[in-house]
């Protein structure tokens, strides 16, 4: 039995399905979990001592590579210092600004601990600013796991086929509105009906939770527009794309201005990390300033602000990256949708940047309903072909793969060799 094995005969007796995390139980692939002892750059170590190029990188956090020595300096040196507080520090201004600097659409911003924390604020806020109560979400579409939002949700409740989760009260969920996502009819069909009531549309600008679904040009716009005549607020959940796709997260990437963006793992360079922000009119409604309240013992952490401001100063000073980035990605992308080609499978690759999806389906993949036209038993076959030649994939057809600055041209051509191996 390999380390792996054992650890997880351990886990699942005292933790449910042996894992914090569902999707990090590979049951979706029939698979138990490879269990991490540590990473450098884009590798992965397992406690069995095999070696993975990385294409999960932390669910994104990692896009510098794990281990990028400045921000391992600077999390040491601030752990010298005090690993909390509970009081305000100097790091969080500084985070602050970058962030205010970084985002032309934000002017104020809050750091909370998670993702989850970061959506569920931000709708506590947009619902306080606009004294509505609904809001509008897509279906397939993840915001994390709080109540209101356990609503036909991608991500693991769409692997695990639980989109609605048990223990959630109807009356948390009665004001979530679920829309199709590149569908802007259905959004409208919502306002028509109940446009006042209405305070929010909640989107992720690239759907990285239902695999990789692109938004349709006049998608994010469409949005916009009906949020402005209905006096709505438009929400980007930029937990996977803030700080990816670009310095300016989809946003920048699309051009498009929302009213609140959330950011979640990115912003803390892999430490645990949350952000919501926006204007200065709306976020100066937030506690102590506004009746909206929201705190938390850990927001703010100094270690986490190390790690993030660590991360974003370097990806601020070097622009460069981003465009090596997405060329190398644009490339690795194209040549596996080339592959499948060539073994005349009809299966299709989609892409946004360093985001990418292979999806076991000839049909265009634009929304939940296409996505699920994917064969979820050849992607099992496939991912664990993967794993087990040293790839490491997300165990699920349904999560995106995520390139980083440390994949090299060598370790993407090894990673098309094996595909192409596969497909042969
Ligand atoms: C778009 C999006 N929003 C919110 C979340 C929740 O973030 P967390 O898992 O940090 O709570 C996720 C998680 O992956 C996400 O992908």
């Amino acid at each position: 039995m390999t380390k792996s094995e054992t650890l997880f005969q351990r886990a699942v007796k005292v933790m449910p399905g042996g894992v914090n995390s569902p999707v990090r139980a590979f049951g979706s692939i029939g698979a138990s979990p490879k269990f991490i002892k540590s990473a450098e750059g884009a590798y992965l170590y397992d406690e069995d001592g095999n070696r993975y190029i990385d294409y999960i990188g932390s669910w994104g956090p990692m896009i510098l590579g794990h281990g990028q020595p400045e921000v391992l300096d600077c999390v040491i040196e601030a752990c010298k210092r005090g690993l909390s507080f509970g009081a305000a520090t100097a790091p969080e201004v500084e985070m602050a600004e970058l962030v205010c600097e970084l985002i032309p659409s934000i002017e104020m911003v809050r750091m909370v601990n998670s993702g989850t924390e970061a959506v569920m604020s931000a709708i506590r806020l947009a619902r306080g600013y606009t004294k509505r109560n609904k809001i509008i979400k897509f279906t397939g579409c993840y915001h994390g796991h709080s109540d209101g939002l356990l609503v036909k949700a991608g991500s693991g409740a769409m692997t695990s086929g639980i989109p609605d989760s048990l223990g959630v009260p109807v009356g948390c969920t009665q004001d979530t509105l679920s829309a199709d996502y590149n569908n802007l009819d259905s959004v409208k069909g919502y306002f028509e009906r109940c446009g006042e009531e209405i305070a929010a549309v909640i989107v992720e600008p690239v759907a990285a939770n239902m695999g990789v679904v692109p938004p349709k040009p006049g998608f994010l716009e469409g949005l916009r527009s009906l949020c402005d005549q209905y006096g709505a607020l438009l929400i980007f959940d930029e937990v996977i794309t803030g700080f990816r796709l670009g310095i300016c997260g989809a946003q920048g990437y699309y051009g498009i201005k929302p009213d609140l963006t959330t950011f979640g793992k990115i912003i803390g360079g892999g430490m645990p990390v949350g952000a919501y922000g926006g204007s200065r009119e709306i976020m100066e409604l937030v506690a102590p300033v506004g009746g909206v309240y929201q705190a938390g013992t850990l927001s703010g952490n100094p270690v986490a602000m190390a790690a993030g401001i660590a991360q974003l100063m370097i990806l601020k000073e070097h622009p460069e990256y981003y465009v090596q980035l997405n060329e190398h990605a644009n490339k690795f992308y194209q040549n596996i949708q080339e592959i499948l080609k060539k073994s005349g499978r009809p299966y299709r690759v989609n892409h946004v940047g360093s985001l990418g999806c292979l999806y076991f389906t000839d049909t265009e993949v634009v929304d939940y309903e296409s996505a699920k036209t994917s064969d979820t038993k050849a992607f099992t076959d496939y991912c664990n072909y993967m794993i087990g030649h040293g790839v490491y994939l997300a165990p699920s057809q349904f999560e995106a793969m995520f390139l980083s600055m440390a994949h090299t041209e060598e370790m993407l051509q090894e990673t098309l060799k094996i595909i192409e191996e596969y497909f042969q």
